[in-house]
């Protein structure tokens, strides 16, 4: 890809910052702006790295101000959006669904439309790309895969805002002729993931030594992808994806939460040195989430026939990575899990 102007919303936050750092790393000629209001989930220091290279601009902003749309746009006159930016916590979204109602609606609509009035008729050259989830598609139960048809039944008020800015982008497309993309990805891991999801979480916590909180029985299953396999799909889509498309994003590597958290316990066992079992025993069973869907796994066959994408780093391997960059990152995590977020863990985990 070259000369393009490329925006990217919420790329301080976890895979926003990974996918800047590949964009700003493999394009040296493209310009890349990284929009971010940094709410408590955004943070600059994930992208120190890259901060000063030539190509790359911060602008600290709300999706929802129309006026600095206005003004980034005719500033950089961008041909591609990347659109991360999100309130992006299933428990948040139970606790203050209302968030999630401004940023991950209302937000991509100001977006949308900011496209759309500066891109006039002539979409030559021009992609909105948005970045979903296959929490969209529900919940499963023991069999079966997501597919890009599977209708989509939203379960949390996360997932429904998500449903609900798909829709919107889709029929940005069907009305006015947008030039639009959608992935759904699994989840995500690997450095810089705030420690409020449930793996970063526990590694902080078995570093710590305190309780690891495990919903329900432990029995739901998630499909888990390394960050930079993610980063490197939107890639591929911004590059080849069909304009109209949507691509299912996934790493074909599903886990029950309890397997998963006794894996991190022995990794983290051997790293730590402690004796063999020594963490799982701060393994702890706590009342379920609201509405806990069971089971979410992703059929990734389409971007993989149709664009050669599929998952590279193994999941033993990333989460080494991934437990030695928290382990090496102090003052990192030190950082994120201070004020807000100890009045943030104290609400969600005290009562259960
Ligand atoms: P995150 O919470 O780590 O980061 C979100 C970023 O968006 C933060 O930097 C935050 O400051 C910024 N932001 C929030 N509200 C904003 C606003 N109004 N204006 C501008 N910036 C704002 O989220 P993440 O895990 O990196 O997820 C990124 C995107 O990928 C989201 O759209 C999410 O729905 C989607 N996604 C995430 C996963 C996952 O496993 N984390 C999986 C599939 C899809
Ligand atoms: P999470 O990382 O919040 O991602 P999502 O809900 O979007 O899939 O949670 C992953 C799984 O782990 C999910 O089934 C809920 C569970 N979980 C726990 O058991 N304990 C926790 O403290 C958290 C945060 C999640």
């Amino acid at each position: 890809m070259k000369n393009r102007k490329i925006l990217i919303t919420g790329g301080a936050g976890f895979i926003g910052s990974h996918t800047v750092r590949h964009f700003v790393t493999n394009y040296p000629g493209c310009k890349i702006v990284n929009l971010d209001k940094l709410t408590y989930a955004g943070n600059l220091e994930n992208l120190t790295d890259i901060e000063g290279e030539n190509n790359y601009s911060f602008i600290k902003g709300d999706i929802n101000d129309k006026e600095l749309l206005d003004q980034l746009f005719k500033n950089f006159r961008f041909d591609v959006i990347i659109h991360l930016a999100a309130e992006s916590h299933v428990d948040r979204s139970i606790s203050g669904p209302d968030e999630f109602v401004k940023t991950n609606i209302l937000g991509t609509v100001s977006l949308l439309n900011t496209a759309l009035r500066f891109w006039g008729k002539n979409f030559e050259g021009k992609l909105f790309y948005h970045i979903s989830t296959d929490e969209v598609y529900g919940s499963l139960d023991n069999e079966g895969l997501f597919t890009e048809s599977t209708p989509y039944d939203p379960r949390s008020p996360y997932s429904a805002s998500k449903a609900s800015s798909d829709h919107l982008v889709r029929a940005y497309r069907h009305t006015y002729g947008l030039p639009v993309v959608i992935s759904n990805c699994s989840n995500n891991y690997g450095p810089n993931q705030f420690p409020e999801k449930l793996i970063p979480l526990a590694i902080n916590n078995i570093k710590n030594n305190i309780p690891v909180p495990v919903y329900g029985k432990g029995e739901n299953v998630r499909d888990w992808l390394f960050v930079t396999d993610h980063a490197s799909a939107i890639d591929l889509i911004c590059r080849e994806g069909k304009p109209g498309e949507t691509y299912n994003v996934g790493g074909g590597n599903e886990w029950r939460n309890i397997d998963l958290v006794k894996l991190l316990c022995r990794i983290m066992d051997k790293k730590l040195n402690r004796t063999p079992g020594e963490s799982e025993k701060l393994i702890s069973f706590v009342k379920d989430r609201a509405g806990h869907d069971l089971r979410y796994a992703i059929d990734f066959g389409k971007i993989k026939k149709e664009l050669g994408w599929e998952p590279s780093v193994d999941f033993r391997k990333g989460l080494e990575i991934t437990v030695d960059w928290y382990l090496n990152n102090n003052r990192w995590l030190d950082r994120v899990c201070s004020g807000e977020y100890r009045q943030y863990y104290n609400q969600q985990y005290s009562k259960r």
